[in-house]
């Protein structure tokens, strides 16, 4: 059997030690110390200004939206595009916040939203915000998207919680949207158990995400932050201002196990994801040779850091040949995460405008992936290959 992932944590055995010793010896295990030094290195990390730690992918990506409704930069009734190639929580928030959903179709080669793909919808469909999904450790040609969107007003949000790590020529992914968003979730690259980030430049929405974070109170700001709050709402006194709620808020706060897991594994990152490419390149040589299969495009990424081993079959009866292989060898394998999201039950049940996404129905019906982590052994390597040769 070869799952998804063999370890939940990057340095499995030691990383299992301190957290041991950690819990056994810390006072405060609710958000702290440990969330706020885990946020500092994961900025830098990411060469970006803030990062704001929460306790899941999918409430960072809630996060996201509801601070640019409180700070006024959309409102009720906005249309929102997003890659039709993504996860569940990332185009629900959009919903449940009473914005108007619009997919953008991906293209089959690289498994993202190319510019052209953008353009298209834009000839006939203005959106606010763009939330992209940098899906399975690719990416789409990023900087010409992100000039696209400042050219028209529109903001972009970059969803990085299958991407932490991918390096384009162009940039780091996470680093082109105004806020992007990371998973912690077990067999993501790295793993809190459970815990997501988002990452911005932009100070106002920093602070709004830590309004959000938090019930809509101000007590995770800095005393300046504080002061214009309290002003603000009109407090001015001490004992009101602990239970004084802002904005709209949720609780969504990490505990001292999440930032203690993070930054204590933090420095274990860069080479897992040079383990990881490394697996991904062998198994690329095999799909290469097998004209049933299609190679995907990474030539604008620099460094591809991906959890998963995506394979694209050329038909969807030739997919069936190969998902009967992957099963008959015990090779743990998934869809293309929510393929065509128009198909999503709760897609349906929520919104009636559809649209044409030819890229994700091919994804959807020819693509599936297995796990790809650094403890995948040669023997592992030479199975999975196995199944991808021809016959
Ligand atoms: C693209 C994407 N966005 C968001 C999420 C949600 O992350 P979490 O499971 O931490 O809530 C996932 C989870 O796998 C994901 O793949």
């Amino acid at each position: 059997m070869i799952p998804l992932k063999k370890n939940i944590f990057l340095n499995e055995q030691e990383t299992r030690a301190e957290l041991a010793r950690f819990i056994v010896s810390s006072n405060k295990l609710s958000m702290g110390e440990e969330c706020n030094k885990f946020e500092e290195a994961f900025a830098s990390f990411e060469g970006a200004n803030e990062a704001v730690l929460f306790n899941s992918g999918g409430s960072a990506n809630l996060a996201m939206l509801q601070a640019l409704k409180n700070t006024g930069s959309i409102k009720d009734g906005d249309k929102i595009g997003f890659s039709a190639l993504t996860w569940s929580t990332n185009v629900m928030p959009i919903i449940q916040l009473k914005l108007q959903p619009v997919p953008i179709d991906c293209e089959p080669a690289t498994l993202n939203v190319m510019s052209n793909l953008l353009q298209e919808r834009l000839q006939d469909t203005d959106i606010r915000v763009f939330f992209i999904t940098n899906a399975l450790g690719f990416s789409g040609d990023l900087d010409i998207i992100q000039r696209i969107c400042l050219e028209r007003d529109i903001i972009l949000l970059e969803d990085n919680c299958e991407a932490l790590g991918t390096e384009m020529h162009s940039g780091k992914t996470g680093s082109f949207g105004e806020m992007s968003s990371y998973s912690f979730f077990v067999a993501h690259h790295m793993s809190t158990i459970e815990g997501g980030m988002v990452c911005t430049n932009n100070g106002e929405f920093a602070e709004m995400l830590r309004i959000v974070r938090a019930n809509g109170w101000d007590r995770n700001l800095s005393r300046e932050q504080q002061a214009r709050w309290r002003s603000k709402s009109n407090i001015d006194s001490d004992f009101y201002a602990k239970y004084t709620f802002h904005d709209l808020g949720y609780n969504f706060r990490p505990t001292e196990i999440t930032g203690f897991l993070g930054r204590y594994q933090l420095p274990f990152l860069r080479d897992s994801i040079t383990a990881r490419e490394k697996n991904y390149i062998k198994l690329e040589s095999v799909v290469k040779s097998n004209p049933e299969l299609i190679t995907l495009n990474r030539s604008h990424i620099s460094l591809l850091s991906n959890f998963a081993f995506p394979v694209l079959c050329e038909q969807p009866a030739i997919r069936e040949k190969y998902l009967n292989k992957f099963k008959s060898a015990e090779i743990e394998i998934r869809p293309m995460i929510a393929g065509n999201i128009q198909k999503q039950p709760f897609y349906k049940k929520y919104v009636s405008k559809l649209y044409d996404l030819p890229g994700v129905d091919k994804i959807h019906e020819c693509g599936f992936y297995c796990g790809n982590y650094p403890e995948l052994t040669e023997n592992d390597i030479s199975a999975i290959s196995e199944c991808l040769r021809k016959g």
